[in-house]
């Protein structure tokens, strides 16, 4: 098997730093960036959009997601999500991760101190996770 590159968690959350600055989030003013490292070695990335109907809003870590699923990106070797105070991804958003990144490593930052990330396993964010068990519906 040929050697992967080491992950370079500093390059992932510049990408979610960039992305940030493009969140739409007229709201809550709270800005969030993502970033996903494919196995190719692209990164794609996301932000935070926000509608008037409030529930409608879209977090950072999904926008990026869908974009790189609907890209035909399937396999993802890490995330970095980047926010004022550098905050965890919300429920929803775990459960698109441990579902379509599940081997990946998170890497979170206060976008106010990039330096200083946190590490964390997608698999180990939501414990006993639902997935469709094709038995289950016969
Ligand atoms: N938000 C994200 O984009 N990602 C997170 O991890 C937490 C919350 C967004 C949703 C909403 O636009 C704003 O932050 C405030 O909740």
């Amino acid at each position: 098997m040929p050697k992967q590159k080491r992950i370079d968690a500093r390059a992932l959350v510049a990408a979610a730093l960039t992305a940030q600055r493009r969140a739409v989030a007229p709201y809550s003013r709270f800005k969030v960036g993502a970033a996903l490292l494919a196995a190719s070695g692209e990164i794609i990335t996301g932000a935070n959009v926000e509608s008037a109907s409030y529930g409608l809003s879209c977090c950072a870590e999904r926008v990026a997601l869908f974009k790189a699923l609907t890209d035909g990106t399937h396999a993802f070797r890490a995330a970095a999500v980047v926010s004022p105070g550098g905050v965890t991804p919300c429920g929803a958003c775990r459960q698109l991760l441990v579902e379509y990144a599940r081997d990946a490593i998170l890497f979170i930052a206060d976008s106010g101190k990039p330096g200083v990330i946190r590490r964390f396993r997608v698999r180990d964010l939501l414990p006993s996770a639902f997935v469709d068990l094709p038995a289950a519906r016969s």
